[in-house]
């Protein structure tokens, strides 16, 4: 093949990407590229595979996609371990305030042992909601029921038996999921359906006690009624690895939080996922321009 690449780990900048792609048989794309109609326009008609170094494709305009019988490889499995083990992390260190009691140290804030100082939420005994019982969720879940978890809820479009008995977790209602949770952890994929889903009226149900785990996609949130609820201790704290807009800007509310943990997109980020993400990404494009079966394709 001849490459042509944009060789920087900052993202390429729209104009470019716009020029270079024109004319261009494969598309290699990072999840933080718009692959919108305009991107296709530019590509024209020569364009034939869009592979893309991530699990989730909610940066694919997937209709115009498929209108131009363009084919997709994706990035499954290969990174659900590690987003797993982050989201795992991400629970932990937001239910027991990890980088609050960090903090203390180094400015002076530990004084003494106290009883009830630096007390958080801890997994035994608790009910943990996940909201996407996917890869991810599912792995999410194998990992957290050795803590002394006592019930798994899920939700999602539909019952998943065969994927919630290692659990024996229960099929439940959103808003039953959010009403006896101890920890909620959202692992879905970005939809139409699941875009805002946690609002005002989700965190309203949850109990003041409970801690709010998402590594999916921050548009999932709904930040300002996320915000309102940690602020008025409507939640006991939230961890975000995602956000809107990413990156999130320093001066954003929820970063003015304690009881708010916010990690910069790194759930799949360990030295082997990601050269293995990225090799898989090479893969399905190869495949993909010479005709061949894909590694991982997203059918459409
Ligand atoms: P899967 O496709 O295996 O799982 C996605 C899950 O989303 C499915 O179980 C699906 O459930 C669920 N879902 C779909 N619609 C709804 C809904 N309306 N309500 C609740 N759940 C719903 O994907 P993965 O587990 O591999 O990845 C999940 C997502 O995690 C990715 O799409 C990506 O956005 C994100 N991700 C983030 C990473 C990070 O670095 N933070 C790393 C990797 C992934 P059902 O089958 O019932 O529809
Ligand atoms: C994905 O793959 O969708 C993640 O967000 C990054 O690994």
């Amino acid at each position: 093949c001849r490459v042509q690449q944009w060789d920087s780990e900052e993202p390429v900048p729209r104009a470019e990407l716009l020029a270079g792609v024109a004319g261009k048989r494969g598309l290699l794309c990072l999840l933080s590229d718009r692959i919108d109609r305009e991107v296709l326009e530019a590509a024209g008609p020569g364009l034939k595979v869009i592979s893309t170094m991530s699990v989730g494709f909610d940066h694919l305009a997937l209709d115009e996609i498929k209108k131009r019988g363009i084919r997709v490889g994706y990035t499954p499995d290969v990174l659900t371990d590690a987003t797993a083990e982050l989201s795992v992390a991400l629970l932990l260190a937001a239910c027991r305030r990890l980088p609050e009691a960090v903090e203390q140290v180094k400015n002076g804030g530990w004084t003494t042992w106290k009883p009830l100082w630096m007390c958080g939420y801890g997994l035994s005994d608790s009910t943990v909601g996940i909201i996407g019982l996917g890869r991810i969720g599912q792995a999410v879940a194998r990992r957290l029921k050795p803590f002394g978890v006592k019930k798994f809820l899920y939700t999602g479009s539909r019952p998943k038996p065969e994927s919630a008995a290692e659990f024996e977790a229960e099929f439940v209602p959103l808003m039953k999921l959010a009403e006896e949770s101890d920890f909620v952890v959202v692992t879905c994929a970005l939809t139409p359906a699941t875009q805002g889903m946690c609002n005002k009226d989700f965190f309203t149900r949850m109990k003041k006690t409970s801690v709010f785990v998402n590594t999916s996609r921050g548009a999932v949130v709904n930040q300002e009624d996320l915000y309102d609820a940690l602020a008025h201790g409507q939640i006991a704290a939230a961890g975000l690895d995602v956000t809107t807009p990413e990156p999130l800007p320093t001066d954003h509310p929820l970063l003015s939080l304690k009881n708010c943990v916010i990690l910069p997109h790194v759930g799949s980020a360990t030295y082997a996922t990601r050269s293995t993400m990225a090799v898989l990404a090479a893969d399905n494009l190869l495949a993909g321009l010479r005709g061949e079966p894909m590694p991982h394709e997203l059918l459409l």
